[in-house]
């Protein structure tokens, strides 16, 4: 009996570009997913942006512009990262939607009537100038216990103590940097104790992971506290509909976005609601989430879905955290690397070959090393599978494109249809590192195979063409069926393959079992090509480029430059810090570098022509021992227009290139975003 299942990732925030946790999060459920609609299976697969929350408010404010521009600049970024790793949604939706507002209102009511909602008192700091209460992370100030300055509300980075804001010493709010004071307010909590026996049932049937029954475990042994759900107004989010002022908890409604997604593709398919949302029996409910937010998703989730008399998870999937060369990524180390920024250099399939073969089911981070990524996808899809394709592919075409009738070695076909069952429970369990193992270990038998034939030589002799042609059908036939194992992680690889062998080449699963034999094929595409080393190192970017992106968001959002937009006073001018006046003084243009080269008698120089739309300048720049005059012509570079042209050793100076660096790094250009034109200002 095919399944019904029903899939999600965790939704991510709308106020920050994805980045590869996502992409590795995103990667491994798309994979599981297209894997279940190979077997047969009805799934889908619904997501939505993440938009309520201080963070998203306060960073709208920061750019100037309304959280709803923020969420739909985010919105489209998002979609578009997606789509270029090959994320096949069935539907991507907003929490900041109809839909989720009123399934929110719904279990809310549900909950409340219950008797599980209860409302008490909470003392908390607030900021008398912005007029809002400070989440913890807002408030920053002195250790209480190692009196390290400037740590965050809840946790001292250097000592590792935990308190709360009000221990802090010369607490400061972040977000106008005056002293909060400290106010009470009614909140409203849900009962998650009275769920304990529930959770304790559901953890028991439900298939978690050992290391995530554990956690869970310790949790209950410290007991189930009230969760608090509401927030004071500032907020951007869904005002309670019994509480005036008071909001939902931005993580009370964002997994009920599962629900909101669910219900607008259900809207668009005609989708019968309740046999996703009321039953455990009739389908599935499969999440997919990093280990940081497993809290919510095994104790809160469950307990409200129960609550509220929905149905709860079958599954729910917690993977490791990303690192790159075995540390966190980090914005000044250069290696938080965004979806966008890998996708400006590389296509997306040997990424989501990578993660795959990584990726083991288990909760373990997950380390991506880019000497290893370049070695691993070259020897693998290149060097190892896509080899046997085009090694055997000639032969077919040189005796008229036809596969042969047979095959030479029917038992060593056999051999590798017979793994289809095991591979594909490694898939079900989510273990695709062991699925990849042993679609590799196949490919090379199939590469000994060919090896051993040598149909170039067979092919030498005239009279043997038919024994080429069958060699080749049965190396071919080879690839196809581990190429069909792979087909949820290589899903444009397998497109191409089935355009050259036929559209149903590649349909479903079980099709394997039945070789193709006898049909015209097409012509050989290149199914794949080989990752550029150097163009890998250019994905550890320099932190300067990344740390300029918010500002080029902004813009895009408000299809404006984020400084003419009206600017909310959200940071009182600290010393040091310059007004929107004094920055709007520099005439930042985007230029086009024309002609490029060395000055003689200057090992630092090279002189730029650069075009800037209107006219040409040139600019004297001191990057020679970073760049090639000839890597230059032809890119877009950063200029100051209105610096006063400085007169050198070698001639005038029109203006400054804009770089970054850092100590012993060498300079890197700025660069601009495909779309930009000479002369457009930067703001
Ligand atoms: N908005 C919440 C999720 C709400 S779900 C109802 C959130 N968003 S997030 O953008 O911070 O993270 C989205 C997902 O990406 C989470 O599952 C998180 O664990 C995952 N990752 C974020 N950084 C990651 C790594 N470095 N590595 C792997 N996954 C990581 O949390
Ligand atoms: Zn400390």
């Amino acid at each position: 009996m095919p399944r019904t299942i029903l899939v999600t990732s965790a939704l991510p925030y709308a106020n920050g570009p994805l980045h590869f946790g996502h992409i590795i999060e995103a990667v491994q459920t798309d994979i599981w997913v297209r894997f279940q609609k190979l077997r047969g299976n009805s799934c889908l697969y619904v997501c939505a942006e993440d938009t309520h929350g201080t963070p998203i408010m306060i960073r709208a404010q920061q750019d100037g512009i309304t959280p709803e521009q923020l969420i739909a600049a985010s919105a489209s970024a998002h979609a578009r990262d997606y789509a270029g790793f090959l994320i096949g949604f069935d539907h991507f939706h907003s929490t900041h939607s109809a839909e989720n507002r009123s399934y929110t209102d719904a279990l809310y009511t549900v909950l409340r009537d219950k008797g599980v909602i209860t409302r008490r008192s909470v003392r908390q700091s607030y900021d008398e100038q912005a007029g809002m209460f400070l989440p913890d992370r807002y408030v920053r100030g002195t250790c209480p216990r190692c009196n390290t300055p400037d740590q965050y509300g809840d946790s001292c980075e250097s000592c590792g103590a935990t308190y709360s804001p009000a221990d802090l010493k010369d607490a400061l709010s972040t977000v106008t940097g005056t002293t909060p004071v400290l106010r009470d307010s009614d909140h409203l909590f849900f009962k998650l104790g009275d769920f304990e026996t529930m959770l304790r049932d559901w953890l028991t049937r439900s298939g978690l992971q050992e290391s995530v029954k554990a956690k869970l475990g310790e949790w209950f042994e410290s007991g189930l506290k009230d969760w608090d759900i509401s927030r004071d107004a500032p907020y951007f989010g869904f005002e309670i509909p019994d509480a005036p002022g008071k909001y939902f908890y931005v993580w009370f409604d964002a997994p009920i976005g599962y629900i909101g997604a669910f219900a607008a593709l259900a809207a668009k398919r005609g989708l019968d609601f309740d046999s996703y949302w009321r039953s455990e029996t009739q389908t599935e409910l499969h999440h997919f989430i990093g280990k940081d937010i497993s809290y919510f998703h095994t104790l809160f989730w469950p307990a409200v879905l129960f609550g509220a008399g929905m149905r709860r998870p079958t599954g729910v999937h917690v993977h490791g955290f990303l690192t790159v060369d075995g540390q966190k990524m980090s914005k000044s180390r250069g290696t938080f690397i965004t979806a966008q920024r890998y996708l400006e250099l590389l296509p997306p399939e040997p990424l989501r070959y990578y993660f795959a073969a990584k990726l083991t089911g288990g909760v373990e981070d997950i380390d991506l090393n880019l000497e290893d990524f370049t070695a691993r996808v070259n020897s693998d899809i290149v060097g190892k599978l896509v080899n046997i394709a085009s090694r055997c592919a000639p032969f077919i075409e040189r005796a008229g494109g036809h596969l042969a009738d047979s095959l030479p070695e029917h038992a060593l076909f056999l051999e590798f249809t017979a793994v289809r069952e095991r591979i594909a429970q490694l898939y079900e369990n989510r273990d695709t590192a062991a699925a990849i193992r042993e679609v590799m270990q196949l490919a090379d038998r199939a590469n000994q195979y060919v090896d051993h034939q040598k149909p170039w030589q067979v092919a030498k002799d005239p009279a043997r063409m038919e024994e080429a042609r069958a060699i080749a059908t049965q190396g071919i036939n080879l690839f196809r069926v581990l190429l069909m194992y792979l087909a949820p992680v290589l899903p444009k690889i397998t497109q191409a393959a089935a355009s050259w062998l036929g559209a149903t080449a590649f349909a479903s699963w079980d099709d394997v079992e039945a070789p193709l034999l006898g049909t015209a094929i097409g012509k050989y595409p290149q199914l794949a090509s080989r990752v550029d080393p150097a163009v890998v190192k250019q994905l550890v970017a320099s932190p300067a480029t990344i740390a300029a992106a918010p500002a080029v968001a902004a813009q895009a959002a408000t299809g404006k430059p984020a400084a003419a937009a009206p600017a909310a006073p959200v940071k009182t001018q600290e010393p040091g810090m310059i007004g929107m006046e004094d920055f709007a003084k520099l005439d930042l243009r985007a230029a086009k570098v024309i002609e490029a080269a060395r000055v003689e008698g200057s090992d630092k120089l090279l002189q730029l022509k650069l075009d800037l739309g209107d006219h040409q300048r040139q600019v004297f720049s001191g990057i020679s021992a970073s760049y090639a005059p000839e890597q230059l012509v032809g890119r877009f570079v950063v200029v100051i227009a209105n610096l006063a042209p400085r007169k050198m050793r070698f001639g005038v100076s029109e203006g400054m290139v804009l770089c970054a660096s850092a100590p012993g790094s060498g300079v890197f250009l700025l660069s601009a975003d495909t779309g930009v034109q000479p002369g457009m200002k930067i703001s």
